[in-house]
């Protein structure tokens, strides 16, 4: 069901409360590593701009636990700094949520103003969607917009209490949700056929859900990653030393007889002595592992197989790297399917933390159909599940 967007709503002369996920990888120093949650909602923030509005962008960052001294690489201000550059304008960031500071920055803002608030799960209230906390922070605005595809999963104060506070005309979503729930719909409507999954990591219980959600939809569903051996596993062939979920086992066999020739496994595998870089590997033929060896990445044949399944797809979409990519040694199998992907005219859609990962750093995300910004909203949608964030938007 498409909801109001941005471009529904009122914005000129307008304070406008946008919740983004700016909830980016950070390095050991502090930096941004990757700023692509950023970058994503660009359109959103300078359309509100051109139509007069002045901008309080509020995200979480990371997992706060309360204790300053843990918490502190969690603040926002790098954060504020890289909008900055990437914005092209002053970004004021201030250093509470609701509190003094971020009142009075809120209350004297003028159109083209942009402020960034102290990361919002500083305050206990966020999480437990507190009503008190909610009504602060919808106090500092004249509307509300939701651009935190990412987040769109939680039920947190700034997701669901907050927008519930404005009247149903000043709520939207911005272009990035917009975007990312066209995708999804196209995915889990009528895709282009032949449909094919490909599902990698390391565990099949992660997994289970949207594996059942995408069995009748897709054509061919491809395994790779550890996820691989519980199911190799429950087939009864000889795993190594690879991981297995001892406790799935059953859940892997259900899932084997209902998908039935729809589910493909790996061919051949990349095993390795230990899960270290510089370990000893052999690519072994066929389902049985060796004793003593762990299986790190598809093999080469099976890298093919899943190649040519891609190149005759009219729809590809991938959650889960098919091997332990960030190693060297072990990132052909997950590199080989980015590249096949990016050569196929089939749509092309990435999903999850990891995967859009390596794909970032095999420097191929720009040439997806798409990459969501979305590691377990994205997986959520997947499985079928709709969002009260969402919910709390109008309807167009
Ligand atoms: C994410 O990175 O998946 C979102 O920002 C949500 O973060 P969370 O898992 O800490 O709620």
């Amino acid at each position: 069901m498409a909801k109001q967007t941005i471009r529904e709503i009122d914005l000129k002369g307008r304070k406008v409360l946008i919740r983004v996920d700016f909830n980016v990888p950070l390095k050991k120093d502090g930096a941004v590593a990757d700023d692509r949650r950023i970058k994503a909602a660009l359109p959103t923030l300078n359309h509100a701009l051109a139509a007069g509005a002045s901008l309080i962008l509020v995200s979480h960052l990371g997992r706060p636990t309360g204790d300053a001294a843990t918490d502190a690489p969690f603040k926002m201000d790098r954060v504020a700094e890289r909008l900055q550059a990437v914005l092209g304008r002053p970004v004021k960031k201030v250093n509470d949520t609701v509190g003094a500071e971020a009142r009075a920055a809120c209350s004297s803002l003028r159109p083209g103003d942009v402020v960034v608030l102290e990361n919002v799960r500083f305050n206990p209230g966020e999480k437990k969607g507190d009503p008190t906390f909610a009504a602060q922070l919808a106090g500092l605005a004249d509307a509300y917009v939701n651009d935190a595809f990412g987040t769109c999963h939680r039920d947190e104060a700034s997701m669901v209490a907050v927008p519930e506070r404005f009247e149903r005309s000043r709520r939207a979503i911005g272009f990035l949700v917009e975007k990312e729930l066209k995708i999804l719909d196209a995915l889990l409507g009528k895709p282009k056929k032949p449909m094919i999954a490909l599902m990698g990591g390391a565990k099949v219980s992660d997994k289970i859900l949207v594996i059942e959600n995408l069995l009748p939809r897709v054509d061919h569903l491809l395994i790779g990653g550890a996820m691989t051996y519980t199911f190799l596993k429950a087939q009864g062939h000889a795993t190594g030393k690879s991981r297995v979920e001892a406790d799935r086992l059953d859940e892997a066999r259900k899932l084997l007889e209902k998908a039935g020739d729809k589910l493909v496994l790996p061919i051949d595998h990349l095993t390795a002595q230990t899960l270290d870089a510089t370990a000893r590997t052999e690519v072994v033929s066929g389902n049985e592992i060796p004793e003593g060896w762990i299986g790190i990445d598809i093999g080469p044949a099976t890298a093919e197989d899943y190649a040519a399944r891609i190149a005759a797809a009219g729809t590809v979409v991938w959650n889960g790297p098919m091997g332990k990519f960030e190693d060297e040694p072990f990132r052909h199998g997950t590199e080989r399917i980015a590249q096949a992907m990016t050569r196929s005219n089939a749509i092309t859609v990435v999903g999850g933390g990891e995967t859009a990962e390596a794909v970032e750093q095999f420097g191929l995300a720009d040439k997806m159909a798409h990459v969501s910004t979305g590691g377990g909203a994205f997986l959520e949608s997947l499985e079928g599940k709709t969002f009260n964030s969402l919910k709390v938007i109008p309807d167009l």
